[in-house]
């Protein structure tokens, strides 16, 4: 039996579906914990390239029983399209797929809400992907949301749908571009159709399959420090991306959870508004981004582009309690003459190894960083941790040594493949220096 949580410990992006793909293949369950579509899952197999927003990355791996836990927020049209284009791409779904019935849903007014309330006005502040991922948080923690359950009784369904269209009106005023009352339900009726044969109790089948000593693997979206508590609020998602989520987003308790992964990029990126201390001036982030694609899987917005900020990690190695580490797409940095990594901040006359929890002074802090040689060679055919240039495993070791947590499994290309795994060292059972 494992129990194995799997998630960003940056601003997401980590590249986090190519390394669930990976484990997936040492899982019989894959659930998904929080967030919804506003996620981007991009999987790359054999030359066919599958975004993923709201279905578990698991699903590529035929036999893996996959999960949409109570914590997600599930748009019913963004779930149908997912899986058609799945099915089209001849994946099999049907029978492996399944939905809490607790899991609270994004209605179109949702949508409308945060595109069109001044009182959320959060796309264009805080840069939202404009999913409704927001208001249907919103909703859930008002006690007046739409679950998938209650999806399924025409009178509640009814019920709700109008009372969200009040708020709709009142939020966004009375021009807001919103659909007929009556289309909305006739699609939640469709909507409920679909669902129905997906619904389960989420937490009692996960129970169920550690009881059966199946292995669990819990996938996060987004990441550490988009995270609702443990982020640079306000410049957050509204959910819990943290390892904690992961208990109330699928339903079992934290005794039951073996091992914490974190999915680090080897630099930093970061989509939408807020403070970023490792953001890079746009001469080197405009490199960074074009060697390493960094435009948004869901949006298709440009990313920030910065160096690794071992200070964030840190913060991530210690809310999520990680117990080891992923590093992703070192290749990018195979052509750079000398790579940075942020290890403190400077802060007045502070130096702080903490991020600070006030918005202001994490905009005011200063990097300081450390230098490291580049390794000027390719890293995509490296299998083995010494097949990697010594500058690499040096740069490597140091962020390991900084970070707190072991580096594990290392990505150099998007393909399946493409990793170099390492084993457990000596170091992890000393004390980490600081
Ligand atoms: P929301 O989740 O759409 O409300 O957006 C809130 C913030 O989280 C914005 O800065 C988004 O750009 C960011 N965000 C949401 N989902 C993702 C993701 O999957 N990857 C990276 N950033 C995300």
């Amino acid at each position: 039996m494992s129990c194995r949580v799997i998630l960003g410990a940056q601003w997401g992006d980590e590249g986090k579906g190519k390394i669930v793909d990976l484990l997936s293949a040492e899982a019989d369950v894959v659930a998904r914990y929080q967030g919804g579509p506003n996620a981007g899952h991009t999987v790359v197999l054999d030359g066919r390239t599958f975004v993923l927003h709201l279905i578990p990355s698991g699903i590529l791996r035929p036999g893996v029983r996959c999960y949409i836990g109570n914590g997600v927020v599930v748009d019913p049209e963004a779930l149908r399209s997912e899986r058609e284009r799945l099915v089209r791409q001849e994946v099999d779904v049907d029978g492996r797929l399944f939905v809490s019935g607790s899991a609270h849903l994004i209605l179109p007014d949702h949508r409308v809400i945060e595109q069109h309330a001044d009182s959320c006005a959060t796309t264009a502040r805080i840069g939202t992907t404009g999913r409704g991922i927001g208001p249907a948080y919103t909703d859930k923690a008002g006690r007046v949301g739409l679950r998938v359950t209650d999806l399924m009784d025409p009178g509640i369904r009814r019920e709700r749908v109008e009372q969200l269209r009040d708020r709709t009106l009142r939020l966004a005023g009375p021009g807001a571009p919103v659909e007929p009352l009556s289309d909305v339900l006739a699609r939640c009726e469709r909507d409920a159709e679909m669902l129905r044969p997906m619904m389960v109790n989420v937490s009692a089948e996960i129970d169920a399959a550690l009881r059966s000593r199946k292995r669990v693997l819990l996938e996060g979206a987004q990441g550490t420090h988009l995270d609702l508590d443990h982020g640079t609020y306000p410049y957050v998602t509204s959910s819990s991306a943290v390892a904690g989520g992961a208990c109330t987003g699928v339903g079992i308790g934290p005794t039951k959870i073996t091992e914490v992964i974190g999915v680090a990029k080897a630099y930093a990126t970061r989509v939408g508004h807020g403070p970023f201390p490792s953001e890079l001036p746009p001469e080197i982030a405009g490199r960074l981004r074009e060697e390493g694609n960094e435009y948004g899987a869901t949006t298709g917005r440009p990313r920030r582009c910065g160096w690794f900020d071992v200070v964030a990690l840190r913060h991530a190695v210690r809310v999520n309690g990680m117990t080891q580490l992923v590093i992703t797409k070192l290749d990018v940095l195979d052509e750079f003459e000398e790579i940075e990594a942020v290890t403190s901040y400077q802060l007045g006359g502070n130096r702080l190894s903490e991020m600070p929890e006030s918005l202001g002074d994490l905009e005011r802090a200063k990097p300081v960083t450390e230098r490291f040689k580049g390794w000027k060679a390719p890293t995509s055919g490296a299998r083995q941790w010494e097949d990697l240039p010594r500058e690499a495993r040096r740069y490597l070791d140091r962020l390991e040594e900084l970070a707190g947590a072991p580096i594990r499994l290392v990505s150099v290309g998007s393909g399946r493949d493409e990793n170099v795994r390492r084993e457990a060292t000596p170091r992890e059972t000393q004390p980490i220096p600081r």
